[in-house]
């Protein structure tokens, strides 16, 4: 039988075995786990037995914890020392250097483009960015103030039905041309879901502009012949959609590689994306962040507010991360831009709350103990109001940009030979064996 002392052993010398002693001391015996990248697979579990009948260890992990769920070569995530990079690049170089056009085709072929890919991908999205007049009929369909998240939801799952043949997943041109159309369409789609909720009528694309003036073109033109964006504004938008590109295994990315197990189609696979990230916990964060610094109202109210969040009444937010445990890198970046955007079109006043309240958060024990710090959505939406943008399309910008990554991942999932419909397993704890009685006689 393996000793504890024998597992140390093992773990200090050199050319020590790459595995993991467990010994089961129901029944003392012992088993040897293979180690492989600092992870078990959990199915060895399995071998460990009570008795015969016995289904095997599993591993509980409520809101996966500690267990990854794939192999990924997209995005290096060090919580700890706060470092984010797509595929080896780390974002403050993309950040600043590169557009999120260029980025998306970084996350989803794997390297830069030369300058000739770079055209033809830029060439084949624009060439996409215009929908169906039929998804534009059924948009319109939509109460006159849905939410523009609930519209993008229901739209860009409608698409499979204009695009049947994306079921086709195992057909790569197929599969491209669908991959094209998500990055194309899904400002399109969104921007109609703002102008429907403003009562505007809807503007179609204007494939003379970069995939963020477009955009903002889509939002704001009114009568002039031609919106001509600032290009201050477009490219904060732009570096807003380069820092939500991707974020690994988070909670919405976690979705689309689920619901995309069941081989349906991508527009499918990214509304169930959408729909993750439509919560307040995760991409609808800055709206929340955006209510909190109204409700704050003014810097003196901010002690009693702090006060409220430690005694576990509400959550401060915008602060916080599964991940990251030191800062966000995104956090940073996006302060920067925020200066740049004011300059542009004048001081929000709940800047100055923002700025005070992460003060103080940042010397509060409560939160230096835990390790809170601001993540990416305490700054984004102070950027997308100064934008112009009613707190309700937060999350819907947020999607845009991370639309990129969920196609990545959902590209990389179906190659990955490992990967089956996803089934997580069960504790059950309920009753077993009960008998039914009629209505009639029951007490
Ligand atoms: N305000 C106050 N307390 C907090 C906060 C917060 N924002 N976040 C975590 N805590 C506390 C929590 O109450 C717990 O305290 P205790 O140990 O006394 O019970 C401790 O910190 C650990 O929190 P947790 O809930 O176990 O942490 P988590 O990893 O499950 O949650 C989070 C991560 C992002 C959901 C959470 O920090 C949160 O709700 N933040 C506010 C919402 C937010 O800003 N979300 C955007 C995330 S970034 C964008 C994205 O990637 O989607």
């Amino acid at each position: 039988m393996a000793t504890e002392s024998a597992v140390t052993e093992n773990g200090t010398g050199a050319g020590a075995a790459e595995t993991l002693t467990i010994t089961d001391n129901r029944t003392g015996q012992t088993y040897e786990v293979p180690i492989e990248d600092g992870t078990i697979r959990a199915t060895e579990l399995r071998k460990i037995k009570a008795s015969e009948d016995d289904f095997g260890i599993m591993t509980y992990d409520p809101a996966y914890m500690n267990t990854a769920s794939c192999r990924s070569a997209i995005t290096y995530i060090d919580g700890d020392r706060g470092i984010l990079e797509y595929r080896g690049y780390p974002i403050e170089q993309l950040a600043e250097k590169s557009t999120y056009l260029e980025v998306a085709y970084l996350l989803i072929h794997g390297e830069l483009p030369d300058q000739r890919q770079l055209e033809e991908w830029t060439h084949q999205v624009t060439m996409h960015t215009f929908v169906h007049e039929n998804v534009k009929e059924f948009m319109q369909g939509f109460r006159y103030d849905a939410h523009p998240m609930g519209m993008l939801l229901a739209s860009v799952g409608a698409l499979s039905t204009f695009y049947p043949e994306a079921a086709q997943i195992k057909d790569t041109d197929n599969r491209y041309l669908q991959v094209i159309r998500l990055i194309a369409k899904m400002p399109t789609l969104a921007a109609f879901s703002y102008r429907h909720n403003q009562g505007k009528p809807y503007v179609y694309p204007d494939n003379d502009l970069s995939y963020a003036g477009n955009f903002l073109s889509m939002i704001y033109k009114m009568t002039e012949l031609k919106y001509q964006p600032d290009p201050r504004l477009e490219h904060a938008l732009d570096v807003l959609f380069i820092l939500h590109a991707d974020h690994e295994q988070n909670c919405s990315t976690s979705a689309v590689r689920s619901v995309g197990s069941s081989q349906v189609d991508p527009y499918s696979a990214v509304a169930a994306g959408v729909a993750a990230l439509y919560g307040p916990l995760h991409g609808g964060a800055n709206e929340a962040v955006l209510r909190m610094l109204r409700r704050i109202g003014s810097t003196e109210n901010i002690p009693d507010f702090i006060a409220g969040v430690k005694s576990g009444n509400e959550r401060l937010m915008g602060f916080g991360h599964r991940v990251y445990k030191n800062f966000d890198p995104r956090a940073k970046i996006i302060k920067q831009a925020v200066e740049e955007v004011f300059e542009v079109t004048g001081k929000n006043p709940l800047l100055h709350i923002a700025t005070e309240l992460e003060k103080i958060a940042l010397e509060d024990e409560y939160f230096v103990k835990r390790k809170l710090y601001p993540n990416v959505d305490f700054y984004s939406g102070l950027i997308y109001e100064a934008l112009g943008m009613p707190v309700e399309m937060f999350p819907v910008l947020f999607a845009i940009g991370r639309t990129a990554g969920w196609i990545a991942q959902w590209l990389e999932m179906i190659d990955d030979s490992e990967q089956k419909i996803a089934r997580p397993r069960q504790i059950y704890t309920g009753a077993r064996t009960v008998d039914y009685v009629p209505v009639s006689a029951r007490g």
